[in-house]
C-alpha cells in the first residue's frame, strides 16, 4: 500500500513540475507577444471575450500625440469593440485639425474568439497620394497649355502663303517649344536634385559658382533691358557643395529676380560671410514687382504662382524655388525670402560655411 502511495505522490510531484514549467513557458510566450505587440508600428487593441479584459498596446492609447484627437479615436475604438465582429472591417477616422490627419481603424474577428481593432496614422501616406495626383496634374496641365497652342499654330500656318505671317507664326511656335521645353528641363532637374545624396559633394568656390550662375542669365538679362550687378567676392570662399547643384539653384534666383523686375532696373548679387556665425549667404536682392506677404510661404511649392495671369506672360513654370529649396535642404542650408509688393525682393540662400570660408 506505502510503495503505491508512494509511486503515486511521485506521478504527481512529476506533473505538478510539468505543469510548472509549462506556465513557465507559457508566461514568457505571453511576455513576448506582448513585446512584439509593443514593436509593430500600430495601435492594438484586442478585447477577450472570456476574461473581460481589455488588451492595448501603447501606441493604441496615443495613437495621435494630442489628447484631443486620442480621446476621439479611442472613443472610436470603444465603439468598435462593442459591436459583435463577424468579418473584417475598415473605418477611416478624419482630424480636421491642423494639422490634418486620417487614422484608419481595421476591425478583425479572431478565430479564437473576440476581436482586435488595429489603428494606423495613414497621414502622412494620404499625403503624400495627393502630392502625386497634384504633382501629375500640374505637370500635365502646364504641358498642355504649349502644346494645344502649338497646334493652333501648326493648323494657321497650314496653306498660309504670306511670307510676313509664316515668319510670326513660326517664331511663336518657337517659342511655345521653348516654354515646353524649359519645363522638361526644370522637371528632370527637380527630380535629379532631389535624389541626390550628400556624399556627391566638394569644396567650391563660391565666387566661381556665382559668376557661373550669372552668367547663365545674362542673355536674358540683356533681352530684359535690367542690369545684374555682382559685388566682388573675397577669392578662395569655399562651401562644401554640390557644384551644380549650387549654380542651378543661384541661377534660378537671379532668373527670378530678372524676370520679375522692369526694363531699365538693377539686380545685386552678393556673398556674405559670416553674417551668422558659421555660414555663407549668397544674397539676390531686386527692385521688382515684389511678393505679396500671404505668399511668401507658398511661392517654395512646385508650381505655385503668385499671379498665373502674369507669370503666363513671362513663361516660369513654379519650379525655380522648389528647386533653390531642395538645394538648400540638400546641403543643410536654407532659403530665405524678404519681399514687399511693388518694392522689390531679396533671396537668401544661407549655406553651412565649409573649409576654407572662416573669416
Ligand atoms: N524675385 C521675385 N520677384 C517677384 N516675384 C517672384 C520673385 N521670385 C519668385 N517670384 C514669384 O514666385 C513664383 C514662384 O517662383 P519660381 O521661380 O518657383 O517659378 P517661376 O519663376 O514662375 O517659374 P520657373 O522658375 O519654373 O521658370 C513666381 O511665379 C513669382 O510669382
Ligand atoms: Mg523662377
Amino acid at each position: 500500500v506505502r510503495a503505491r502511495l508512494r509511486s503515486r505522490l511521485e506521478e504527481q510531484e512529476r506533473l505538478a513540475a510539468r505543469a510548472a514549467t509549462e506556465l513557465d513557458a507559457a508566461r514568457s510566450e505571453a511576455q513576448r507577444l506582448r513585446e512584439v505587440l509593443e514593436a509593430v508600428p500600430l495601435g492594438v487593441v484586442f478585447h477577450d471575450p472570456e476574461s473581460g479584459e481589455v488588451f492595448r498596446n501603447e501606441k493604441s492609447s496615443s495613437p495621435t500625440d494630442d489628447m484631443q484627437a486620442d480621446v476621439l479615436v479611442t472613443r472610436e475604438v470603444a465603439q468598435l469593440m462593442s459591436g459583435a465582429a463577424t468579418d473584417t472591417r475598415h473605418q477611416t477616422v478624419e482630424l480636421h485639425g491642423p494639422p490634418r490627419r486620417f487614422l484608419e481603424l481595421t476591425v478583425k474577428p479572431l478565430v479564437s474568439g473576440g476581436a482586435v481593432v488595429l489603428i494606423e496614422d495613414a497621414s502622412a501616406r494620404r499625403h503624400l497620394e495627393q502630392v502625386r495626383r497634384d504633382f501629375v496634374d500640374n505637370v500635365s496641365h502646364e504641358l498642355r497649355t504649349p502644346i494645344g497652342a502649338l497646334g493652333v499654330l501648326a493648323e494657321a500656318l497650314e496653306g498660309e502663303t504670306d511670307p510676313a505671317v509664316i515668319t510670326r507664326l513660326v517664331s511663336r511656335m518657337s517659342g511655345e517649344v521653348q516654354r515646353a521645353h524649359a519645363l522638361i528641363e526644370d522637371l528632370l532637374e527637380l527630380s535629379k536634385i532631389e535624389r541626390t545624396t550628400p556624399g556627391e559633394r566638394a569644396p567650391v568656390d563660391i565666387a566661381e559658382a556665382v559668376s557661373a550662375a550669372v552668367q547663365r542669365v545674362r542673355p536674358l538679362a540683356e533681352r530684359s533691358g535690367v542690369r545684374v550687378d555682382v559685388a566682388s567676392v573675397e577669392a578662395g570662399v569655399l562651401v562644401r557643395a554640390n557644384r551644380e547643384e549650387l549654380v542651378s539653384a543661384v541661377a534660378n534666383l537671379v532668373d527670378n529676380a530678372v524676370k520679375y523686375s522692369d526694363e531699365g532696373s538693377s539686380v545685386d548679387v552678393r556673398v556674405d560671410v559670416g553674417a551668422t556665425a558659421g555660414t555663407v549667404d549668397i544674397v539676390v536682392l531686386d527692385h521688382g514687382v515684389g511678393i505679396p506677404a500671404r505668399d511668401h510661404d507658398r511661392i517654395f511649392e512646385r508650381f505655385y504662382r503668385v499671379d498665373r495671369a502674369r507669370d503666363r506672360r513671362t513663361g516660369g513654370s513654379g519650379l525655380g524655388l522648389a528647386i533653390v529649396r531642395h538645394v538648400a535642404l540638400n546641403h543643410g542650408g536654407e532659403v530665405l525670402v524678404s519681399s514687399v509688393e511693388g518694392e522689390g525682393s531679396t533671396f537668401t540662400l544661407r549655406l553651412p560655411a565649409g573649409e576654407g570660408s572662416a573669416p
